[in-house]
């Protein structure tokens, strides 16, 4: 039984060796707005959302089973933020994939727990969960270690990402992989390392189930199944990039 049920994700809070060069590239490259700056720490934001620590008294934190601060609170009133003007300007922060010990245990306690679902499972090796209509918005990878995988950001569409490859580019920030389109979540996809190196990925057109209570996603044209509904896929290269036979290249899969 959940005793809470969380509806989207606000922020996400990283530690840097380097806070100016990080900033910088959030703000400058991916297009994030300066929010608020206090001694040693910057909080960012797309629109509405950020990180709640200043004025948001109405939250309480605690650390998940493998050791990450999770801060839950009610949504802060609307703020009149506005989107950047220069960067890629995410439409949001969409989802978090962390490397977990124990997958099936930090799945059962993201759902029982915090009342997230179960869109997609990989196997028996990692699992899509759902707060809302987005088909993930953390990801969980069994692989035994416990670490940040990467950061997803929201952007509008296939153009969108064309010109934020030009303008990674630009700013002299390789691709790591993409773009593509994966299997799972069906969204369009390219990766890449922030300063810190970091994996930040950008995608469009993820997966929506729009009905909770239809209990399937969006009927789309490169979907397998119809009604695609949540299940266990097999690995296969075809999977993760639909485009061609592909593994994430060995560089990718290097902290
Ligand atoms: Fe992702």
């Amino acid at each position: 039984m959940s005793t809470m049920s969380v509806s989207k994700i606000s922020h996400a809070s990283y530690v840097t060796p380097d806070l100016a060069r990080l900033s910088e590239y959030y703000q400058q490259v991916l297009g994030l707005s300066l929010v608020e700056e206090e001694a040693g720490r910057v909080y960012l934001g797309s629109t509405m959302d950020h990180d709640p620590e200043p004025g948001v008294a109405d939250q309480f934190t605690f650390l998940d089973p493998k050791g990450t601060r999770i801060q839950i609170f009610h949504a802060t009133p609307p703020s009149d933020r506005r989107f950047a003007t220069q960067g890629i300007v995410p439409n949001k922060l969409g989802h978090v994939a962390f490397h977990v010990e124990d997958v099936v245990a930090m799945t059962d306690f993201y759902c029982n727990v915090l009342g997230f679902r179960v869109s997609d499972w990989l196997e028996r090796q990692f699992s899509f969960l759902r707060c809302g209509p987005d088909h993930h918005t953390v990801n969980f990878i069994g692989s035994g270690e416990i670490r940040h995988d990467h950061t997803a950001y929201e952007l509008r569409d296939w153009s969108h990402m064309q010109a934020a490859c030009d303008y990674l580019s630009r700013n002299n920030i390789r691709l790591l992989w993409g773009p593509g389109r994966h299997g799972i979540g069906h969204n369009l996809f390219t990766y890449h390392r922030n300063p810190d190196g970091l994996i930040t990925e950008l995608y469009a057109e993820l997966d929506r189930m729009s009905d909770e209570t239809l209990g399937y996603f969006e009927p789309r044209p490169w979907h397998p199944d119809s009604p695609q509904r949540p299940k266990t896929w097999q690995m296969s290269p075809r999977l993760v990039n639909l485009w061609r036979e592909e593994f994430p290249p060995e560089e990718m899969l290097k902290v």
